[in-house]
């Protein structure tokens, strides 16, 4: 999968359908020769040209196609790394040291290239994961300081992408805000430097670390396009970069602008992958490949399946105890629920978002006898047990800040600015990162909690860690490597937890933290017009395995849209789907309803969760939006059909399926019919919505034995 010419010094990373290609040029710079179809190493070296003439004296090198752009010589594009030394100098320069060719795994190898700075005690090291089941490539950095003096790395990229000349180039990319996230974009690239980035230490709500190019010609089924998505869950930046002579690439680490990272005598920094794919197959196929390698490589369980769950947080707000909970509970399990989620309000004196984060113990007017009795009952009920916790967070009115106000991020000399009534803790500590296992392992323990909820609902400010003349630069990177150590140590203690990512809804989904949790929240927003464009956004790149989505109740909290409890059902089983309203308020007649619709749910849910997807139709305001997913075989597939507003005279068009068997026939296991594949795939299905606004289906096809 990985392979060397040494006469050229090309190196060639092989993966299912494509091909990456590289090899360090007569400066000693790694640079970039090939993204995109096979090829092979002969093949590959036909890309290596001389250089060509100067043509100014203002050009310098060409800033898209080296491996990782440093800041040094005469470059002037954004820089990947970018290095200042104890006296004073700047600038890296590429002295190769030789590489490795490591096989990390069952059909998983990864190459090294070493290199050191010429003249400073400086190492680097570019990583390029390949696997033998994916076109997805991973790559990393590690940056060293061999030396006895400190050197401040003031940008540490994992990697910079380089795409080949194109006639145009176009950006995918999402955008949003609390409630409204993974808003997708698509639009032509600009010329110059594009930022996308979040300064506020999480993943964000604003924008997410992926990116995808096409030459603006792409469709859902056809074209190239070139992704790369950062598995990092603090601040973040990718730089794209258009040049005037028509060249296009991106870097991307973690940080943003202003901070820098810090390397001591012996330091290392390891940066997190920047992971990238090509496909010729559209952007369907690019989501496809994200999905599978999320599922394959990513997830920690990737054979399991979201458990339909139910979360109290719509239904009760803050007004959480033992009695009501157990009511809703019953009627829970009576719904067909498998995970029972108690929400924010169980603990301290939180009756309100002003007090009591930080101390996690029942609240005893309301737990009277701790946690223990509804844990019971939940499981009694066959129900697994959930529990919301936001172990990063304090408001001032708690016990814990009263005992440490000194564990918040801050500047001695700065206000603590408060959001949501309450303060971060600085996670970077690493007192606090035990004493927040601490709590959490025992909780967990003792209450043979079966999942939790891991919210984190404000973003950074005076994000200082006084005490440390380098904190507030150390902080950043630290903080998310100390909260994946908590996760993953509380994981170790209770491997059969289960844990949910949750910030404000979509703030921190990502790939560095869907590889250690199972799955995330994708939005506050439960409204299921707004979702239906929420989860084509999370889509994109996430799998519907990890997008969590509840039944909640009308009009809608946010939004004040009534919206029928079917399309509401329709909308959250194209996900992990969940239930959110107040089941004591639910009719016998919704009960029912919703009964048969989680029984349903969990008949495809394996084709939803783990199937392929194809986006048939993308959501639109009048027109029919359809999403299909299908089994890796073809022996089944589930269309779930949309039609927010009924219009006389729209035209009625059928939906052409994909991923069916060529030659087989598939019968509706609602209607009986049974319908030629090759019909369903060249001529179409029309989903025969029913009349009116809101109309929705769910049809499920499987294919008939052989005749
Ligand atoms: C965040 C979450 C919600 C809920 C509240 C509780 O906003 O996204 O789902 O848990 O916190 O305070």
């Amino acid at each position: 999968m990985i392979s060397f010419a040494p006469d050229s010094g090309v190196w060639l990373l092989a993966t299912p359908h494509t091909s990456y290609a590289l090899r360090i040029d007569e400066t000693g710079a790694p640079c970039h020769l090939a993204w995109g179809p096979r090829l092979t190493l002969a093949e590959a070296e036909d890309l290596v040209v001389p250089p060509g003439p100067e043509t100014s004296s203002f050009e310098g090198r060409d800033p898209v196609g080296e491996e990782l752009p440093v800041d040094g010589g005469t470059r002037y594009g954004p820089p990947s790394l970018q290095v200042r030394f104890a006296d004073g100098s700047r600038a890296f320069e590429w002295q190769p040291e030789g590489h490795d060719i490591e096989e990390s795994g069952p059909g998983e190898s990864v190459l090294v290239l070493r290199f050191r700075d010429r003249r400073y005690p400086l190492q680097v090291s570019l990583h390029y994961r390949v696997r033998a089941d994916t076109d997805v490539i991973e790559r990393w950095t590690v940056v060293r300081n061999t030396g006895d003096e400190a050197v401040t790395l003031l940008r540490a990229d994992s990697a910079a992408w380089a795409l080949p000349p194109l006639r145009d180039y176009r950006l995918s990319h999402v955008t949003g805000q609390w409630s409204a996230e993974s808003q997708l974009r698509r639009d032509q690239l600009p010329y110059g430097e594009t930022v996308l980035t979040s300064r506020r230490g999480i993943t964000s709500h604003h924008a997410n670390p992926w990116v995808m190019l096409d030459a603006g010609e792409a469709t859902e089924d056809h074209g190239r396009v070139w992704s790369a998505a950062l598995a990092w869950s603090g601040s973040w930046r990718i730089t794209t970069q258009r040049t005037p002579d028509g060249r296009a690439g991106f870097t991307g680490g973690v940080g943003h602008d202003g901070t820098t990272v810090p390397l001591a005598p012996g330091e290392e920094f390891t940066t997190p992958p920047f992971a990238g794919v090509f496909t010729e197959g559209g952007f369907g196929a690019v989501s496809r490949a994200w999905h599978a390698f999320t599922l394959a490589h990513v997830l920690p369980h990737p054979d399991e399946f979201a458990p339909v769950l139910y979360n109290s947080w719509e239904a009760t707000g803050f007004d959480v105890d033992e009695v009501g909970q157990k009511a809703l509970a019953e009627r829970a399990a009576e719904l067909g629920v498998e995970l029972y989620v108690v929400d924010d309000g169980w603990f301290g004196a939180r009756r309100n978002d002003r007090a009591g984060l930080g101390d996690w113990t029942p609240a005893p007017d309301r737990f009277p006898d701790g946690l223990g009795p509804l844990v019971d009952a939940v499981h009694g009920l066959g129900m697994r047990f959930g529990l919301w916790v936001e172990p990063e967070m304090v408001n001032p009115d708690s016990d814990l800040y009263r005992t440490h106000p000194d564990w918040v991020l801050h500047f001695p000399e700065r206000p603590r600015s408060e959001l949501r009534n309450q303060l971060v803790l600085n996670f970077a500590r690493s007192d606090v990162a035990d004493w927040a296992y601490g709590w959490l392992t025992r909780l967990v323990g003792e209450h043979g909690i079966d999942f939790l909820k891991w919210d984190m609902n404000r973003a950074f400010s005076e994000a200082g860690w006084p005490g440390r003349q380098d904190g507030a630069d150390r902080l950043g990177p630290q903080y998310v490597r100390n909260l994946y150590g908590v996760v993953d140590r509380l994981r170790a203690d209770h491997p059969a937890l289960r844990i949910e990512s949750c910030s404000g809804g979509g703030g921190r989904v990502d790939l560095g933290i869907l590889s250690r949790t199972d799955q995330a929240w994708a939005s506050d927003n439960t409204d299921a017009a707004d979702r239906m464009g929420i989860q084509h956004g999370f889509g994109q790149v996430y799998p519907a395995r990890t997008m969590g989505s509840w039944v909640t109740d009308v009009p809608n909290q946010l939004t004040g849209r009534t919206v029928p409890l079917r399309f509401r059902f329709h909308v959250a089983m194209a996900g992990a789907l969940g239930i959110g309203g107040d089941l004591t308020h639910w009719s016998e007649e919704e009960l029912r309803e919703g009964a048969a619709l989680v029984a349903e749910y969990k008949s495809v849910r394996h084709l939803v969760q783990h199937g392929r997807l194809d986006r048939l139709s993308p959501p639109a305001e009048d027109a029919e939006a359809v999403v299909q997913y299908t089994a890796a075989d073809g022996a089944e597939t589930l269309l779930l059909g949309y039609r927010r507003v009924s219009r006389h005279g729209s035209p009625k068009v059928p939906v052409r399926l994909r991923g069916l068997t060529p030659t087989a026939r598939y019968r509706d296991t609602r209607t009986g019919t049974v319908h030629h594949a090759a019909v369903l795939g060249a001529y179409g299905l029309h989903l025969d919505l029913p009349a009116g606004d809101w109309a929705s289906t769910a049809v499920h096809l499987v294919r008939e034995p052989e005749a």
